[in-house]
């Protein structure tokens, strides 16, 4: 498996940062996460930059760091739970490298994001009561983007070996 780039998308909590990093390891490959590359360019976290520049200018210079990975091989990216659904980010990372689509059951999104409302800017004012509509809801709008993807994985329970099942069918 040579001259290979992954790129992990799906929603907040679908588990693209902790399954790309164990992932990594077990191809021998490096690991990227866009939020922390951005947050190191920017020398802030993703929230302050939410609050202080706004959405927009998150967008574009999200969309620039992911262009930047197009010269990196044998590197699995976990990018943002929206980084598909804006600009032509989604075709741009169907033709530069291979996508893989994590996508839980909202009971799983629903219990892993619960108590890290903070945390995300964009389930900044969720309570519990909301936040499962709200998840559902954008994940609805959303889904167009994600299945693009060239392999999508459901996870319906949390024991479900996904490293495998993704090694199996590369
Ligand atoms: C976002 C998801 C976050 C981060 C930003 C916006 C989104 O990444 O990029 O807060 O729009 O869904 P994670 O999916 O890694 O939480």
């Amino acid at each position: 498996m040579i001259n290979m780039k992954i790129y992990l998308i799906g929603f907040m909590g679908s588990g693209k940062s902790y399954l790309g990093k164990r992932l990594s390891t077990e191809l021998g490959f490096q690991f990227l996460d866009l939020d922390e590359v951005i947050e190191a360019a920017e020398k802030q976290t993703i929230a302050t930059i939410f609050e202080e520049k706004g959405e927009d200018y998150f967008r574009n210079i999200e969309s620039e760091s992911l262009k930047n990975t197009k010269e990196i091989e044998n590197v699995i990216i976990s990018t943002g739970g929206g980084t598909p659904c804006f600009f032509d980010n989604m075709d741009w990372m169907n033709e530069n490298g291979k996508t893989i689509f994590l996508n839980p059951t909202i009971d799983i999104l629903f219990q892993r994001l619960e108590s890290e409302t903070t945390k995300r800017p964009i389930l900044a004012n969720q309570s519990d009561e909301t936040l499962r509509l709200f998840i559902s809801q954008k994940l609805e709008n959303r889904l167009k983007y994600y299945e693009k993807a060239h392999l999508i994985i459901n996870i319906a329970t949390f024991e479900q070996n996904v490293i495998q099942e993704i090694k199996d069918k590369l």
